[in-house]
């Protein structure tokens, strides 16, 4: 007894967070909670413009969710984080030889491979040396980070609404961080929406909870009735694909969308997200949207109620909410 006594009493409460790091959390429907598990070293030495919990989430989707009824496309990958993310995560997959009988190529990899203008400035903060001039090509340093994994990726380097043409096999996960304009998003979507397997395939969007780019929202919530939204990591969201997408849907979205509707889709999206600088990011997205469908005078109206709507998040010190905030009450400044 007086032994069991000294026995260290077990930490039946877990450490209080630091601090609340808005945006960061990342939450999934309890069935794809293992989407959280851990990530081996491996997966995540490439420099990649994601945080490491979305590195988390896309390991283990090859991990654990992926089973090789369909590729992987890894759409927008810059240095190859993403790539190698779903390599080594193909590697420790139980059925990894089944997939790699199913698949010569698994992971269908798209990039341009041309340094922007903002890339340097990512380059310096991470010590990535060696990488030339915006303009210049970066596809040999993409081939060399993703070495490692190079017999399970098909390596598409150019203009995906030229290089993605003619893939036709069914698709498995959608990983979208190429979406930069909505010319690419109507593009991905004609080429890939039709192939999602019902039941089985998620579309990523890695930059939906991101205030420059609304019509990520609108056309992704345009097909609300055939995903249910699973989860979310920083500006990450993940739709779980319940019904067959038929193409005449597709050219539903094409026909174009009214301004009423575009408001009414991004409100859907608003309500996406549990955690509330998530749904700032979309009101700031909606005020935008609004500036561009209806014009400043009606987008400041809307940006005085996000203000109202989310006091804490408008008067945050973080940088990303700050900057966010001060960007579109810039564009608002002619409706004051
Ligand atoms: C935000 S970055 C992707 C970041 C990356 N997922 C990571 O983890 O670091 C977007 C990438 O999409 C690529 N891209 C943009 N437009 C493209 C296009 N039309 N075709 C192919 N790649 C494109 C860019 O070169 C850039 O590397």
């Amino acid at each position: 007894m007086a032994k069991q006594d000294k026995k260290e009493k077990p930490t039946l409460v877990a450490e209080p967070p630091k601090a609340f790091e808005p945006m960061r959390a990342a939450r999934m429907l309890p069935s794809f909670g293992h989407l959280l598990g851990s990530i081996e070293p491996a997966a995540y030495k490439v420099p990649s413009m994601m945080s490491m919990v979305e590195k988390r989430v896309l390991f283990n989707l090859a991990r654990k969710h992926y089973s090789g009824e369909g590729v992987i496309i890894d759409a927008g990958i810059f240095l190859g984080g993403s790539t190698v993310c779903f390599g080594e995560g193909i590697r420790a997959n139980a059925h990894a030889r089944a997939i790699k009988r199913a698949w010569d190529k698994p992971v269908i990899a798209f990039e341009k491979a041309i340094i922007g203008n903002r890339m340097p400035e990512f380059f310096d903060r991470n010590n990535v040396t060696g990488m030339g001039a915006p303009g210049e090509s970066f596809a040999d340093a993409l081939r060399e980070n993703i070495a490692a994994v190079a017999d399970l990726v098909d390596l598409r380097i150019g203009d995906i609404m030229e290089t993605a043409r003619g893939v036709d096999h069914p698709v498995e996960i959608l990983f979208l961080d190429v979406l930069k304009l909505p010319d690419i998003s109507k593009f991905m979507i004609r080429q890939f929406f039709t192939r999602l397997i019902p039941g089985v395939s998620i579309v990523v969007h890695q930059d939906y909870f991101y205030e420059l780019l609304p019509y990520i929202m609108t056309d992704q919530e345009f097909f609300r009735d055939y995903f249910t939204f699973i989860g979310e990591a920083c500006s990450t969201a993940l739709f779980l694909c319940t019904k067959a997408i038929p193409l005449e849907a597709i050219e539903q979205l094409e026909a174009g969308l009214s301004a009423d509707e575009q408001e009414r889709l991004v409100s859907i999206a608003l309500q996406r997200s549990t955690d509330p600088a998530r749904r700032f990011m979309v009101a700031l997205a909606k005020t935008r949207l609004i500036n561009q469908l209806q014009g400043e005078d009606a987008a400041y109206d809307y940006l005085c109620h996000v203000r109202r709507e989310f006091p804490e998040q408008a008067t945050s010190p973080l940088p990303r909410l700050r900057q966010a905030l001060q960007a579109v009450e810039k564009l608002c400044a002619g409706g004051r």
